[in-house]
């Protein structure tokens, strides 16, 4: 499985990144072979707006990649405001004789988590476990193997519009590729940014793209809470744009080339020039201080409204393009009150394609769950044909209708009793 070439597409705000590599599906090492970038369009806040755009810019990052074999499985990446997430409960009776949890009864157990009840227009992306507890004894993180009567399984869960999810299968799939499965985008950059160490101890990762701002957090190993929110990078250029009066890519050019949130460090009277025109530099530092505050504090509430803010002794790890603009890990130490760094994808084997930059940690990580999920282009060899209208197969595979075995036995609890965030 590890040799395996597996396939990801971050169909981002700003930019889609096709990318193709080998991966350890334990998360050791990934090694990228080839990575196409092109200037994303059709989409906004993390969804696609215009379909055929949406289509077209992926597309064309695949051509930028080399290519991929028709109807290969790749992984992709999805996030937005449509993005929902709670954490809950399920227990099933196991009727085993000998009591042994086996890992066809653990599926079982993510199955009916999946196939909870959420929202009339969502579905269930992830079904991440946190722990079991087996026959009342608490805190088990593998039950397999172990025996039990009563299970229970302790788990996060993120969902999403349905229609979101289907606008974004139908832009990637319309490509002739066949999408395995889709990864909540800070999920991902933090499999390409984290240690096991770093979530044994209890970290967020804050993924600061062109359009959403996405949170994970992590304690004792499992993932706590998610959240996605609807501003950026762009968000930044916009206010620049706005408060100076000029075109949004002169703003954009300006915060790339001059951009700090720390405008107390700027001289009242520094000018800064671009296309033989000055801007005043404080005012644009400003500006951007002041949306980079209420970008932090709506990630530092979020987790606060979760429970989790006091318990990350790790820290926050940023990544993304957005993390990019000067002073942000200072400012983010400030406004969170943690002790912040700035990432990049971590044990890249080799240097072939330079991808140790924050803004392709999403990128990166798609390879490592595509591994884990066992993609592999000779899985696909007998589809050669283009899988044009096959999104309804594959919305029904991820989605879980697997029809086995009925959920005897089952307890739910509703979504939002664990807190829905
Ligand atoms: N050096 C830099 N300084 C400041 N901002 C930067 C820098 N480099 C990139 N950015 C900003 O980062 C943003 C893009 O980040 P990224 O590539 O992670 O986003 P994306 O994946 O396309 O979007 P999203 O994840 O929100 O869908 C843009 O707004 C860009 O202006
Ligand atoms: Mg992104």
């Amino acid at each position: 499985m590890a040799s395996k070439l597996v396939y990801g597409i971050d169909v981002g705000t700003t930019k889609v990144v096709a990318i193709v590599g080998r991966a350890d599906g334990r998360r050791g090492w990934t090694e990228v072979l080839s990575l196409g970038e092109v200037p994303s369009h059709g989409l906004r806040r993390g969804m696609v707006v215009d379909r055929e755009a949406a289509t077209e810019s992926v597309a064309a990052a695949i051509e930028d990649c080399g290519g991929f074999p028709r109807g290969v499985p790749v992984t992709v990446g999805i996030a937005g405001g449509h993005i929902s997430s709670f954490n809950t409960e399920v227990t099933l009776l196991n009727r085993a004789r000998n009591r042994t949890i086996t890992g066809r009864f653990r599926k079982r157990l993510e199955t009916e988590a999946r196939q909870m009840h959420v929202g009339e227009d969502e579905k269930v992306i992830h079904v991440v476990p946190r722990s079991f507890v087996l026959d009342g004894a608490e805190g088990v993180t593998q039950p397999v193997g172990l025996a039990a009567r009563k299970v229970t399984m302790r788990a996060h869960v993120v969902a999403g519009a349905i229609s979101s999810i289907q606008n974004l299968l139908g832009a990637v799939e319309d490509c002739g590729v066949k999408v395995s499965q889709v990864v909540l985008e800070p999920l991902a950059s933090s499999e390409a940014c984290l240690l096991d160490e770093d979530r044994s101890m209890g970290v967020a990762i804050i993924d600061m793209g062109g359009g959403t701002t996405d949170i994970a957090t992590f304690m004792r190993g499992a993932l706590t809470h998610t959240d996605v929110i609807p501003l950026g990078g762009e968000s930044f250029s916009a206010d620049v744009a706005y408060g100076l009066k000029i075109p949004f890519e002169t703003a954009d050019a300006l915060k790339l080339r001059y951009g700090t949130v720390l405008s107390h460090d700027i001289d009242d009277v520094a000018a800064v020039k671009l296309d033989d025109k000055h801007y005043n530099a404080r005012f644009i530092s400003q500006i951007l201080e002041y949306r980079a505050y209420e970008v932090l504090e709506f990630a530092r509430d979020s987790m606060e409204k979760a429970g989790v803010r006091n318990l990350l002794p790790g820290g926050a790890v940023l990544t993304g393009g957005g993390s990019l603009l000067e002073g942000m890990d200072e400012l983010a130490e400030k406004v969170l009150g943690m002790r912040t760094r700035i990432a990049t994808p971590r044990r890249v084997k080799g240097e072939s394609v330079p991808v140790r930059k924050p803004q392709y940690s999403t990128a990166v990580g798609l390879l490592y769950f595509a591994a884990k999920n066992g993609d592999s282009a000779s899985k696909s060899k007998g589809a050669r044909i283009a899988s044009f209208g096959s999104i309804v197969s594959a919305v029904k595979e991820w989605f879980g209708f697997f029809g086995e075995d009925g959920p005897e036995g089952a307890v739910r609890d509703k979504p939002g009793a664990g807190g829905r965030s």
